[in-house]
């Protein structure tokens, strides 16, 4: 299980399914996430159940096809040298990891004010080293599927992208890493009932009722 902090009330979330009746916040925010989960469209719909009105839901994944240049440098130099291996890719795995498929899914839940950016983040490495080194630590996606091959296939990789990779005088390697970010403002959901004193109910908490 995880937690997570929305503001000053926490969200439980387990690995099979997404229990957010912990919270009621008024921003949600799924950083590098939601390509993972069994049903991101379940997701997103929770985060927006769960946000008060007049919050923002969002949410940001890595640009696995493109602009995180770390990963789309491994992949393209992985399947060079093991094309069987292509699915694998991250790109060809998470197809929602794109502008108009994200989009899409939060437009399916929130009709309005939906949008997408970029974010990109420079990521310089002092020299070769420092980027791959971390590709063998077994964890993640890259370094899991490297863990999986032999001494002369990792090392095929590695020279692969040795040879690909520019590299500067002072032997760094400035890459960029992109995210897409989607966010929907909830302005238009329509304000809860008002009780009867013509004060604001807020919606209790489903678990410890507060509200
Ligand atoms: C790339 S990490 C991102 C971590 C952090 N949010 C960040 O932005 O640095 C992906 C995270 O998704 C979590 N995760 C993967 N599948 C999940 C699922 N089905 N439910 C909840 N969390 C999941 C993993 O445990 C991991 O912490």
């Amino acid at each position: 299980m995880k937690a997570g902090v929305a503001h000053d009330r926490f969200a439980f979330v387990t690995h099979n399914k997404h229990d957010f009746s912990l919270v009621a916040g008024d921003e949600e925010l799924s950083g590098l996430v939601l390509n993972f989960v069994s049903d991101p469209q379940a997701m997103a719909t929770e985060m927006v159940r769960v946000t008060r009105p007049g919050g923002t839901v969002g949410a940001y994944v890595w640009d696995y096809g493109g602009g995180m240049q770390m990963l789309r440098h491994f992949w393209d130099a992985a399947v060079q040298v093991n094309p069987h291996d292509s699915k694998l890719d991250q790109a060809e795995r998470f197809p929602t990891c794109q502008p108009e498929p994200l989009e899409t899914l939060f437009r399916k839940i929130c009709l309005n004010s939906v949008s997408v950016r970029a974010i990109d983040v420079a990521t310089v490495f002092r020299n070769f080293d420092d980027y791959w080194t971390p590709f063998l630590g077994k964890q993640g996606a890259a370094p899991t599927y490297l863990a999986g091959l032999d001494d002369a296939a990792r090392n095929r990789i590695r020279d692969t992208l040795k040879a690909r990779i520019a590299t500067s005088a002072d032997r760094s390697i400035a890459l960029t890493a992109r995210a897409w970010a989607v966010s929907r403002s909830e302005k238009a959901r329509p304000a809860r009932p008002r009780a009867r004193s013509g004060h604001h109910a807020p919606a209790r908490c489903n678990c410890c009722g507060l509200r």
